[in-house]
């Protein structure tokens, strides 16, 4: 019997949002759940409106609702669970651990404490789980060390996985993130940039949008190649096409197995805004500030492991990642 039902958690998200469009468009029928803690239903009144026969969708909170999950999943009985979920900024996470280890922690235990082991996991894990590592490129027996609170989440959630793979059977991997940005080909869910952004992409969007046209630099004195900070940006539908990957490989694996998506190629923050406005003819200037709390100064990955056991590789260059970035917002 074909598998092609998908649990998607963080469905109303930028990532899982793009993820349940491209596995809907392949034919899946996707449950979204998603507790709005960091989003708002856009990105769902599209799908629904889009998928209104393969798309269903249950708020709900993972981290304090383990009997709402239960109903959700016995009801469903998805083939996959993708788990997207989570708070994902360095600089908040500092400020608030708590809420932070109960959101993304929880979420995952309740999950794993209510799947059936029929169905297999993919978790949204990141590179940040390897903290401020003088060895670049990383690769996944690279050292794990939390550099934030939010990367102890993520590493905690990945320990949690491994315990529930190994006594409750189920087969699980831990896709480790680098920088995701860019739009979806037909530009439907855009990563929201008006809503306090964290991340560099939206931020540079937001410049434009509000038309202070300017984007703050966070250190200019790294040991980097522009003394700015150095990170793997990855195209979002190369990223989307890892995890549909990982889900025809899941069934194949013993317990668990971790895979870095990135490029293999780092780009500073002088090179991404640079290229940016290059190709969008647009004119973001630059004011240089003090490091910010919990940045890395290099981190990208070696993704040999994924291009080969995955047999995925991202190709979708730099220049078109900043395209369908802005593209996106304008269509
Ligand atoms: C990138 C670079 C900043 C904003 C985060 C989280 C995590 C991960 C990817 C999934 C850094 C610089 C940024 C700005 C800047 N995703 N910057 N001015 O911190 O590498 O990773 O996103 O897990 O969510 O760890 O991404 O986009 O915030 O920063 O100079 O206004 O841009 O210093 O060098 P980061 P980012």
């Amino acid at each position: 019997m074909k598998k092609n039902k998908i649990l998607v958690t963080g469905a109303a998200g930028y990532i899982g949002g793009t993820f349940a469009y491209e596995a809907l468009c392949k034919g899946f029928e996707v449950l979204g759940i998603d507790n709005f803690i960091n989003s708002d239903d856009t990105n769902i009144q599209l799908l629904k409106e889009k998928f209104p026969s393969r798309f269903q969708f249950a708020e709900l909170n993972l981290a304090d609702d383990p009997k709402g999950l239960k109903k959700v999943l016995k009801r469903f009985n998805p083939n996959f669970v993708l788990h997207f979920a989570g708070l994902k900024a360095v600089e908040e996470s500092q400020k608030k651990p708590e809420l932070y280890k109960k959101n993304n922690v929880g979420s995952t235990l309740n999950l794993l404490e209510n799947m059936a082991p029929s169905s297999s996991l993919i978790f949204s894990s990141s590179a940040t789980v390897y903290g401020a590592n003088q060895q670049q490129p990383l690769s996944e027996d690279s050292p794990i060390q939390a550099s934030s609170v939010y990367g102890l989440t993520k590493i905690e959630s990945e320990n949690l996985i491994q315990r529930y793979a190994l006594t409750k059977d189920i087969k699980a991997i831990c896709l480790r993130y680098f920088n995701p940005i860019g739009s979806h080909r037909d530009y439907l869910i855009v990563e929201d940039y008006l809503n306090n952004p964290n991340n560099i992409m939206p931020k540079l969007i937001k410049a434009v949008k509000s038309n202070n046209n300017k984007i703050y630099v966070y250190g200019s004195d790294y040991n980097t190649k522009d003394g700015t900070g150095e990170r793997d940006y990855i195209h979002i539908t190369d990223l989307v096409q890892g995890h549909i990957a990982a889900m025809q490989k899941v069934d194949n694996i013993q317990n668990t197995q971790f895979f870095n998506l990135g490029t293999g190629k780092s780009t500073s923050v002088l090179q991404l805004i640079e290229t940016f406005n290059r190709v969008n003819n647009l004119n973001i200037e630059i004011e240089y500030m003090e490091r910010r709390k919990g940045d890395v100064p290099i981190c990208y990955a070696n993704p040999f492991k994924a291009n080969k056991e995955l047999n995925w590789k991202a190709n979708i260059c730099l220049e078109q990642m900043c395209k369908d970035s802005w593209e996106a917002t304008n269509a």
